[in-house]
């Protein structure tokens, strides 16, 4: 029987590892493939999470087919992005509750080791010194994931975050509170959020960033057009020795030469 394998076509531009792929799937299955080498390799490593809509399939297969793949979540850490303030653990619309609900619940994760920031902390600038500390207290992030914002941002870092960042709290542009609104039905997206900083998230061994769907094709394609910009955050990774960026047909549709 003949089988079709789905395309990827893969480059090297300035120091970024870019790879397109023809069907989505595939993309996530790879995603996933490297966490799994990871986590096979080095049962306790720290991993960093995302959130937002592009991860939900990537966890929904993590969850479906780790225990068949054999490698366990049991000794693993995770170590979040972000998280807006203001919103309590249990609402619906808090990150918490996100990796609680597409998660957390559905691998063998210790709650002790997976942490979020806590945007409700009576202290905000406190609570994000001290998630700083602890990623450096669990030895720094093995592999970390990222999505990307419309406006480039990487995490909540928006537009002008020093590449030297720690975690702290941002204002959320209107782009990013406009692009969340889709998640916020008859609510106001709220205007502040805790996130790991550029020069934190810089830290981590190696990086995989996913894009899918073409709102994120202009982003895709000016973050090539410049060399590095605190205009455009996700630019730092340029700066990264180990970084991926995996992208759906949709999202590459405006990188002329792959
Ligand atoms: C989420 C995060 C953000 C999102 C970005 C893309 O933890 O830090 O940077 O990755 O806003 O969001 P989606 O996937 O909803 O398009």
């Amino acid at each position: 029987m003949l089988t079709t394998k789905a395309r990827v076509r893969e480059r090297l531009i300035d120091g970024i590892k870019v790879q397109v792929y023809d069907d989505a799937k595939e993309l996530i299955s790879n995603a996933a493939m490297q966490l799994s080498a990871l986590l096979k390799e080095k049962p306790s490593a720290t991993i960093g999470l995302a959130t937002g809509g592009t991860f939900v399939d990537f966890y929904t297969h993590v969850a479906a087919t780790h225990k068949e793949d054999g490698y366990s979540f049991g000794a693993a850490k995770s170590v979040n992005l972000d998280e807006y303030v203001g919103l309590n653990w249990e609402d619906p619309q808090s990150y918490h509750r996100y990796m609680l609900e597409n998660f957390f619940s559905k691998v063998d994760i210790r709650k002790e080791n997976a942490f979020v920031p806590n945007g409700n902390a009576e202290d905000i600038h406190a609570e994000a010194a001290a998630y700083d500390r602890r990623i450096q207290d669990l030895g720094g992030v093995d592999l970390q994931y990222l999505g990307v914002g419309v406006n480039g941002h990487i995490g909540f870092n928006e537009p002008h975050t020093p590449f030297d960042s720690r975690t702290h709290v941002v204002d959320l542009t209107g782009s990013t509170r406009e692009a969340n609104s889709r998640f916020f039905i008859a609510r106001d997206v709220p205007k502040r959020a805790i996130t790991k900083g550029i020069g934190t998230i810089l830290e981590a061994k190696k990086i995989i960033v996913l894009a899918m769907g073409s709102s994120k094709a202009q982003i895709i394609k000016d973050m090539f057009e410049v060399g590095m910009t605190t205009r455009i955050p996700i630019t730092a990774l340029k700066m990264h020795p180990d970084v991926t960026l995996m992208l759906d047909k949709d999202a590459a549709a405006l990188l002329t030469d792959l």
